[in-house]
């Protein structure tokens, strides 16, 4: 297995910002080896040239050379983030992707103005695709908090346009993540919807009920309700559709057979058979968008429940798993995990976006603690992060595993995160403290 921390395991790899020392390396197989020796040479020279002048021991050398040198080494590797990706209705101008994140700044459900310019900051300092937080669709018990946007309702749909429209105005693109919680301990506040929540067997976890069991009328409903959402996203001009479907949400509730003791058509003892309820809702935003709209999935072993959970436990699992729901219209898998970097089965270093890209031909978005020291669940309770190097990240990429790449916290406290990694201004990467929460930046 892979590395078990984000912190401290990258130290020392990779050349940028003054916290890093050493020279990256970058190898393409398919390069010729005369190729291969010149690459070599001249990064060995300019990592000399970088170590030298940090060291001030070429005097002749001017400062500012050595830092242009240094950073024409940044700008070779993260290069490859910056190409274009085009599928269906998605024409991005790099991979970098904002990855969806609550921020409960929607009072009654409502995306205010201070809203639409927080994601318009993130569009014109060139994010690729920004997914929007977790946005809920129009079932009485979707939310457990009434500030996390609706994607129900008139008001709340046109302060979605207002963001969309800004986001297109500064040259963006963007989707909205929509998501029904599921079964879901009462928010901090208190707030509680008006009737019990609703998941499949109306647990929270395991053993412990939380909510009412759903009927077929309520999966029927809450699965027409995410094809509304959808066609919703597409009329109001957005560029694809994320369904939530990870982190022990209502989607995920169905996919866990510890929350998922239903005997019908929606429960069962394998993957397959508990997944035919987020087929149906793929099917569903499928059919509500057409064949050109691109839709994305984003999926989770973990739950927030339970970190250890691991639905698909081999690569045939996954497949069995992931197979029906590309076949259902899942143009992209967003295979969320906290720490990009773990491999998902043993005997292969592939991460979760890896397997998810080989196993079923689509693209993927990997994600999890990128460019930065510690992962998002920490930093909730309170564990600072420090920006980290990108090599390992970008010998995957290269390599082919995924074509996206999300980005949580780095961008959710510095908009002009994306800006600052292609110029190579990675001195100026800021850390993320949970203060940042608690401001739209
Ligand atoms: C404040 C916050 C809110 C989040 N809300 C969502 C959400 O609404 N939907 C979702 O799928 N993931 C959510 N996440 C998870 C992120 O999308 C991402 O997967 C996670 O932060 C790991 O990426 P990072 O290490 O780059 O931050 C949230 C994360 C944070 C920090």
């Amino acid at each position: 297995m892979g590395r078990s921390d984000g912190a401290g395991s990258n130290q020392g790899r990779v050349i940028h910002g003054k916290r890093h020392r050493g020279c990256t390396t970058r190898r393409n197989g398919r390069l010729p080896i005369l190729h291969d020796i010149a690459w070599a040479t001249s990064v060995t020279a300019l990592c000399w040239l970088r170590q030298s002048a940090q060291r001030k021991t070429v005097p002749w050398l001017p400062r500012p050379l050595s830092q242009i040198i240094a950073e024409a080494i940044v700008t070779m590797s993260v290069d490859i983030l910056f190409r274009p990706f085009a599928l269906k209705s998605l024409n991005l101008k790099n991979r970098i992707v904002m990855a969806p994140m609550t921020r409960s700044f929607s009072p009654g459900g409502v995306p205010t103005d201070d809203v639409a310019a927080y994601y318009r900051r993130r569009a014109e300092n060139e994010v690729g695709l920004i997914l929007s937080e977790g946005t809920v669709i129009d079932r009485p018990t979707s939310s457990n908090d009434p500030n996390v946007p609706r994607f129900h309702g008139e008001e709340a749909l046109a302060g979605w346009k207002r963001v969309i429209d800004g986001v297109h105005a500064a040259g963006g693109a963007m989707a909205p993540q929509i998501w029904h919680m599921g079964v879901m301990a009462p928010h901090l506040s208190g707030w509680t919807p008006a009737q019990p929540f609703e998941g499949p067997s109306g647990l929270v976890v395991p053993g412990k009920p939380g909510g009412n069991g759903m009927s077929e009328q309520d999966i029927a409903d809450t699965i027409a309700a995410f094809g509304r959402a959808a066609a919703d996203a597409k009329r109001l001009g957005f560029d694809a559709v994320e369904i939530h479907g990870a982190h022990g949400y209502l989607i995920d509730q169905f996919f866990w057979a510890g929350v998922n003791k239903r005997t019908d058509a929606f429960g069962g003892s394998t993957l397959p058979e508990r997944s035919r309820f987020a087929v149906e809702v793929v099917k569903a935003v499928r059919a509500a968008v057409g064949e050109n709209f691109a839709v994305l999935l984003r999926l989770s072993q973990w739950k927030q429940q339970d970190f250890a959970v691991r639905l698909a436990k081999t690569p045939e699992e996954m497949e069995a798993w992931l197979a029906p729901l590309a076949d259902a219209g899942v143009d992209i898998f967003h295979c969320s995990q906290r720490r990009f970097w773990q491999p998902e089965f043993e005997g292969s270093d592939l991460n979760f976006a890896g397997w998810a890209k080989k196993l079923t031909g689509k693209a993927t978005i990997t994600v999890g603690s990128v460019g930065l020291s510690g992962e998002f669940i920490a930093a909730f309770q309170g564990e600072s992060s420090q920006p980290s190097p990108l090599d390992e990240l970008l010998r995957r990429f290269e390599r082919g595993d995924f074509d996206l790449v999300a980005v949580g916290r780095a961008l959710l406290s510095d908009p002009q995160w994306v800006r600052k990694v292609r110029e190579g201004r990675m001195e100026t990467l800021r850390d993320f403290t949970k203060e940042a929460l608690a401001t739209l930046v």
